[in-house]
């Protein structure tokens, strides 16, 4: 008689740092790309904040980059695919439970622009007609295009019950090295830390650009709609209906560490939200919400081997994704675990004998 054994692989036990969006969908795309073919693989999340409390849980959640991506044709690509996989999630009833939907919207310049980058990923991209413009005063150009919505405080409890029940395991703690980590068994680790990454490994490119919202009771409202002044990106006001409340912003103040809502931001956003919309005037303000957006000129994604005395620490970082991180969440998890593939060849981990 044969008995057929699967051989014996070491345990691959891989450490992601971080629960926002990029930690637990990195943790996903891992799963599905390697759980039915490396055995046993052990994905462990290590974080201080779970949802309903990261920077993921507050965001708007509507699909947008930056109107100009500076031709970085990675990070335009990884948006690409966050876009369409947040699409092709519509055609299955889980969509609801994903806090996953179509919204349609407007952008609006106060100064002739070029079209935006994003124009061939979403749908039904055009430029706003004249009668268009006539509703929203002191604005001369725009476009309008139906996008998704991927609400973090429904997709972080999702994609947590998603890896629960496929054995990921949590832990509730701040991780002080990645040393740390590697002493207590991880072969490899992932670095999905936001806008902390800097107290991990010093990073001076990496910065806070601080945001505050005010979620208001206005369910007439179903577009959204987003300014673009001189003063940059996110500095002007901008309204977006979500599946309860409407998000009122916003700010993009670089180098502001503060998370606490400030009542001046907050009379300053009202002012100018309602100036943009005026029937806001009539909506119920519910809460304030102060967040931290981890803003970088570029996504930091690459393998890292971090010698620590005769130990090499193998490390994938992911973070630095800005006021865009629900955006392109998914290109990016892909990528990451694209990166742990090559770890695990490197490491001689080969594909399940079968049985
Ligand atoms: P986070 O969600 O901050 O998660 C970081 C995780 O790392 C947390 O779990 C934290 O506890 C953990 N962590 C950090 N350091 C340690 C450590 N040493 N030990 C243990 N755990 C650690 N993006 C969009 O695409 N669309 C939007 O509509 C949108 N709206 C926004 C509105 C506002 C006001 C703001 C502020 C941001 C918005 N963003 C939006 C941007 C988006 O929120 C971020 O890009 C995204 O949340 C970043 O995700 P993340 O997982 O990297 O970080
Ligand atoms: C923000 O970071 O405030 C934001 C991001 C995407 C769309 C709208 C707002």
């Amino acid at each position: 008689m044969w008995i057929h054994r699967r051989p014996q692989w070491p345990e691959m036990r891989v450490a992601i740092i971080g629960a926002g969006v990029i930690g637990l969908s990195t943790a996903q795309s891992i799963y599905e790309q390697y759980n039915s073919i490396i055995s046993p693989l052990t994905i462990e999340v290590y974080a201080d904040c779970f949802t309903p409390l990261t920077t993921s849980d507050g965001a708007a959640g509507l699909w947008q980059p930056y109107l100009y991506d500076n031709n970085n044709l990675k990070e335009r690509e990884w948006n690409k695919q966050t876009f369409d996989y947040l699409v092709s999630c519509l055609s299955s009833p889980e969509c609801v439970k994903m806090g996953v939907f179509l919204q349609s919207g407007y952008n609006l310049c106060t100064e002739p622009s070029p079209e935006p980058s994003f124009k061939d990923i979403v749908l039904g991209f055009r430029c706003l007609t004249e009668r268009e413009l006539q509703m929203f005063p002191g604005y001369s150009s725009g476009w309008f295009n139906t996008s998704v919505m991927v609400e973090g405080k429904t997709y972080l409890p999702w994609l947590m019950d998603w890896l629960q029940e496929r054995g990921v395991k949590f832990f509730h703690r701040k991780i002080s090295s990645f040393t740390e980590l590697s002493k207590s068994g991880a072969d490899v680790i992932i670095n999905c830390t936001g806008v902390r990454a800097g107290e991990l490994q010093p990073d001076p490119e990496l910065k806070p650009a601080r945001g505050q919202i005010i979620k208001v009771d206005a369910p007439w409202l179903k577009h959204w709609v987003l300014t673009h002044h001189s003063s940059g990106v996110y500095n002007s006001p901008y309204i977006i209906p979500g599946s309860r409340l409407v998000t009122v912003g916003g700010l993009f103040q670089v180098g502001n560490w503060s998370e606490h809502n400030n009542i001046t931001d907050h009379d300053n956003i009202w002012e100018q939200a309602c100036q943009l919309e005026p029937s806001l005037k009539h909506a119920k303000k519910m809460y304030d919400w102060t967040g931290l957006r981890p803003f970088r000129n570029t996504v930091r994604l690459e393998r890292e081997t971090i010698l620590c005395g005769p130990t090499a620490i193998q490390v994938i970082h992911n973070y630095g994704h800005g006021g865009f991180g629900l955006t392109i969440h998914r290109g990016c998890a892909q990528e990451a675990a694209r990166l742990f593939g090559q770890i695990l060849g490197q490491k001689g981990f080969g594909p399940k004998a079968r049985l």
